[in-house]
């Protein structure tokens, strides 16, 4: 790549940019909510792993605590802002990340890289999600997992209050959409195969319900 179009492409990549989001995200009285959904998403990681979107990098002191030697950590995160805490927990945590900027509708991987792809509370905000799950599925080997926990549209006079909290609820939380139709759209793609899809009660109006689960990409499975 050429002088220019990488900073075309790193200007690009700092289109996304939420400081205050960034600063605030660890603050949160989040954390202790997640611990065994994360503990689900870091289970048993070995070969190479891709996180979609680590935010501050919530999800690596789980993974290091499960690490083993065979594990390759791979993440990518837009927002330089996230992406700079990120580094820090990284080395906090000890553990060897390979961290990029980039979004998950354009990821800088060749097809067929990872054994697991994580998706944590991204699927909200990633502005493109059907192209970014294409993406993932493409960066999957056939045979390989993708994990996920998201908090999606809810049903009934929640989902309708969802839609008219959602402008001012993106606006405030670095672009997170409450109405994504997430379950539907991935158990719908072709290329993949439910091991597992769970309902959690986790959460409060308008952020709920939580979804957690595993996909596997299909053997023989060609994405367009
Ligand atoms: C709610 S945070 C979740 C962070 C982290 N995954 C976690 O589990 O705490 C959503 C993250 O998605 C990132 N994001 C926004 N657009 C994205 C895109 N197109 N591709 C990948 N990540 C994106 C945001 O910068 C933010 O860090």
């Amino acid at each position: 790549m050429s002088d220019s179009s990488t900073r075309a492409a790193e200007q690009a990549d700092d289109e996304i940019s939420h400081p205050l989001f960034a600063k605030l995200y660890d603050v949160l009285p989040q954390s202790i909510l997640f611990e065994p959904h994360r503990e689900y998403l870091a289970r048993d990681l070995s070969g190479r792993v891709l996180e979609l979107g680590c935010g501050t990098g919530d999800m690596f002191p789980y993974v290091a605590e499960h690490a083993t030697s065979s594990l390759e950590y791979h993440a990518i995160e837009p927002d330089p802002h996230m992406r700079k805490r990120a580094r820090k927990r990284a080395g906090e945590t000890g553990l060897a990340v390979d961290l990029r900027g980039a979004r998950a509708e354009s990821l800088p991987y060749p097809d067929d890289s990872f054994d697991v792809v994580i998706a944590s509370l991204v699927f909200c905000t990633i502005q493109d999600p059907d192209v970014a799950l294409e993406e993932a599925l493409r960066v999957l080997e056939p045979g390989g997992e993708f994990r996920f926990l998201e908090h999606v549209h809810a049903d009934g006079w929640r989902g309708s209050g969802q839609e008219l909290l959602n402008p001012l609820w993106a606006h405030t939380a670095g672009g997170c959409q409450l109405t994504r139709e997430t379950i539907p759209r991935f158990v719908s793609h072709e290329a993949v195969t439910v091991e597992e899809i769970e309902r959690l009660d986790l959460g409060f109006f308008p952020v709920a319900p939580f979804v957690r689960g595993t996909l596997r990409r299909k053997r023989g499975s060609t994405l367009e």
